[in-house]
């Protein structure tokens, strides 16, 4: 099975190779064959993709995510807007949804954030557990994960719950031993939110340690809503990524420019709770390796849209346009230490994003605008926003009334990628 995408008017790569333009890749058996100029492709027996001038990126790794859980918050969105505050202990409402949701009902969601995601250009995604916080059901969700994604992460320290307010050591006991026993088969990660109404410091210690025992990497929670010592922490213990950061001191900064550890940003989490974007020049320049995602979670950030992460941290957190592109792909594979992903280089998963735009600029200078014409993932075709749009109308005029076509106009105008191309099919 070969495909050719090729009149790529814009290849990058976010390899040191940069930058291609009048390019071609070669999909080769799921993954990236040969990349080059489009005049040196051979072309013999493969499926021909036009890429007709526009734009191909790798497809977007996206780190953080909480993606397995009931119910929803947006009353208390609407409260925050109107000047609550944002704090840990809204977790635990979406606990008790989760907990009271069929396995079936949380695939479903699951099904169906994997499947906007992919549609905005997403073929890599990190799900966390961590809305069940007893044992029972934080096993439901690291098993729902698995189903979905290879990036598992055991979260049972996301807060501590009511039923162990009393005796916060008793539940990280309850972390570190029965709920890590049935939890870590099914991850990869252990996680664990170290911030003031979360955990402390020396607890987040003892759940790193002990999951670490048990064969899993770490990645932490920290300094979302203050300051504090958990991004020391992180690097002490060679976390892969720390995310959040919205609080960091110069120590924190000076202590990631040291080490392997990635920062993560998450610019959709200081949209949804009015607080101030994180200074990602500063960080950059400092020698700080950053990624971007879009941490999707029914409390601090409810969008799965990596291009409006990007955007935000273009107009807001001093990133280049090129510089949140490689965050938002190589670097959330850095995150999550992968190479073969998040990247456009011979031997890389065939995980591709076709534009419907010349460049990847486009992508914050067009903020909101659906510009992910098609996407690959492991070379098989996951989202093409074309195909899609061809078929709600086809079922739209099937179904409108003879000598009516209001309800297809209607719908195009609310449909903004209804207006795709033709020339996206070869
Ligand atoms: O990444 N920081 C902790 N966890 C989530 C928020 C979860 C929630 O509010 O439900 C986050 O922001
Ligand atoms: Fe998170």
């Amino acid at each position: 099975m070969r495909t050719l995408i090729t009149n790529i008017g814009e290849l990058s790569t976010c390899t040191g190779a940069g930058i291609l333009h009048a390019a071609a890749v070669l999909i080769e058996n799921g993954r990236i064959a040969w990349v080059g100029p489009a005049a040196d492709a051979r072309t013999d027996g493969a499926e021909i993709v036009d890429a007709a001038g526009r734009a191909v990126i790798p497809g977007f790794v996206d780190s953080h995510s909480h993606i397995v859980f009931g119910g929803d918050r947006a009353a208390e969105f609407e409260a925050r807007m109107a000047g609550e505050k944002y704090a840990a202990g809204g977790i635990r409402s979406t606990v008790a949804a989760t907990r009271a949701a069929s396995n079936d009902e949380l695939r479903g969601r699951l099904r169906g954030f994997l499947g906007e995601m992919h549609a905005q250009g997403t073929t890599t995604v990190e799900i966390k557990s961590g809305y069940g916080l007893d044992v029972e059901t934080e096993e439901r969700l690291v098993r729902l994960a698995a189903e979905a994604t290879d990036e598992v992460t055991f979260l049972g320290a996301h807060v501590v719950p009511a039923e162990y307010a009393e005796d916060p050591g008793a539940y990280v006991d309850l972390v570190t031993g029965p709920m890590l026993d049935a939890c870590a088969p099914h991850a990869r990660w252990i996680d664990v939110f170290c911030e003031t109404g979360a955990f402390t410091v020396e607890q987040a210690r003892r759940v790193l340690e002990a999951g670490i025992a048990r064969g899993l990497r770490p990645r932490v929670h920290a300094s979302q809503l203050g300051p504090g010592d958990g991004v020391r922490m992180a690097v002490e213990l060679g976390a892969a990524s720390v995310d959040h950061g919205t609080y960091l001191t110069d120590d924190d900064v000076t202590a990631l420019a040291a080490s392997e550890t990635v920062l993560t940003l998450l610019p959709g989490v200081e949209f949804s709770t009015r607080q101030p974007y994180p200074d990602a020049r500063r960080l950059i320049d400092a020698g700080v390796v950053v990624a971007l995602a879009c941490d999707t979670n029914p409390g601090s950030s409810f969008t799965s849209s990596m291009p409006f992460c990007i955007a935000i941290a273009v107009r807001e957190m001093g990133m280049t346009p090129a510089e949140a592109l490689w965050a938002a792909t190589a670097g959330g594979a850095a995150a999550l230490r992968r190479d073969d992903i998040g990247i456009i280089a011979p031997g890389a998963r065939a995980d591709l994003v076709l534009l419907d735009a010349p460049s990847h600029v486009h992508l914050s200078y067009r903020p909101g605008v659906p510009q992910v014409a098609r996407v690959w993932k492991d070379g098989a075709l996951v989202a093409d926003a074309a195909a899609l749009s061809n078929s709600a109308r086809a079922a739209e005029v099937s179904a409108a009334p003879a000598g009516n076509g209001s309800a297809t106009q209607g719908t195009a105008a609310r449909r903004p990628g209804s207006a795709a191309p033709s020339r996206d099919r070869p």
